[in-house]
C-alpha cells in the first residue's frame, strides 16, 4: 500500500453509496473550477447502481456541472447497448438518461462490435484526449470495482495481456458470474495515471480480495486490482464494515 492511499470503512452499502455521490459531486465541482471539465471513467457490476441513481436524483443532479463532464467507461462487456449485460447501457438507463450532457461527451466503448475492433476503436478516440506521449486522457475520477478474484475492470487474473502495459485500451476474455464474457478494458497504465482512482467495494465475499491487494506484496498476477498504482495521484477504497473485515 502506498502513502497515497486512503481507506474509508462505511456502515452498511447505503452510506457507501451516499458518501460515494458525494465524493463525486466534490470531485467534479473542483475538476472543472480547476481545469474547466471532469473527465470520469464509469464502472459496471452492480455495486455503483445506487451511486448513479443518487447522482441522477433530486438532491445531487443540481449539483454537477454536466455540460463540462466526460464520461469514460472502465470497461464494457461486448454486447449491444441494449442489452442488460451492457455497462453503458446500464449508465444511459440509470444516470445518462437524466441529466444534460452534451452525446459528444459520451466516450463509450462499442460494446456492438467484435473486442478487437472496439478496442481499436476505444484507443482512437482515448489518442483524442492524449497529451505528450499519453495516448488517453489524464482522467480525474475512475471509478472502479472489485471482484472476489481481484479482478478490476476487466483486467482478470493470470499473466498481463498481450498489450496490457503499453496499450490504452485491450480486448479481453474472461468468464465471471455468467457475465459476457467478450470484454474491452482501459489498461493499468490509464488507470494509473488517473488523478484519482475510487474502489467501491462491499459484502464479505470481496473481504480477502481486499486485503490481498493492500498487502505489502500483493501479486498482481493473482490479484489484478493491485495493478493499479497511481504515481501521483491519489487510491481511495470506500468500503463496507464486510469488505473490511479482514484489514
Ligand atoms: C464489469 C466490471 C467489473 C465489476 C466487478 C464487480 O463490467 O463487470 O466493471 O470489474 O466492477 O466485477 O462487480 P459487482 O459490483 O457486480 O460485484
Amino acid at each position: 500500500m502506498s502513502s497515497n492511499t486512503t481507506i474509508c470503512v462505511f456502515g452498511d452499502r447505503e452510506s457507501l453509496s451516499d458518501a460515494t455521490a458525494e465524493f463525486i459531486v466534490a470531485a467534479a465541482g473542483q475538476a472543472v473550477r480547476e481545469r474547466g471539465r471532469f473527465l470520469v471513467a464509469l464502472s459496471g457490476g452492480g455495486t455503483p447502481e445506487p451511486v448513479y441513481r443518487l447522482l441522477a436524483g433530486k438532491g445531487h443532479r443540481q449539483r454537477v456541472p454536466w455540460p463540462a463532464v466526460h464520461f469514460f467507461w472502465g470497461d464494457e462487456r461486448c454486447v449491444p447497448a441494449t442489452d442488460p449485460g451492457s455497462n453503458y447501457g446500464q449508465a444511459k438507463k440509470l444516470l445518462l438518461d437524466h441529466i444534460d450532457v452534451p452525446e459528444g461527451q459520451v466516450v463509450r466503448i462499442k460494446g456492438e462490435l467484435s473486442p478487437e475492433e472496439a478496442a481499436a476503436d476505444y484507443r482512437r478516440r482515448l489518442a483524442n484526449f492524449g497529451s505528450g506521449e499519453r495516448d488517453w486522457p489524464t482522467l480525474d475520477l475512475a471509478l472502479m470495482g472489485l471482484g472476489a478474484d481481484g479482478h478490476t475492470a476487466s483486467l482478470f487474473p493470470g499473466p498481463p495481456a498481450r498489450g496490457e502495459d503499453r496499450l490504452a485500451a485491450i480486448a479481453v476474455t474472461a468468464d465471471y458470474q455468467g457475465r459476457p464474457a467478450d470484454r474491452v478494458t482501459l489498461t493499468p497504465p490509464v488507470f494509473s495515471s488517473s488523478r484519482q482512482v475510487l474502489f467501491l467495494v462491499y459484502g464479505a465475499a470481496k473481504a480477502t480480495a481486499v486485503a490481498a491487494i493492500l498487502g505489502e506484496r500483493a501479486d498482481p498476477v493473482k490479484w489484478p486490482a493491485a495493478r493499479i498504482q497511481p504515481k501521483t495521484g491519489e487510491l481511495i477504497l470506500f468500503l463496507d464494515e464486510a469488505a473490511a473485515e479482514q484489514l
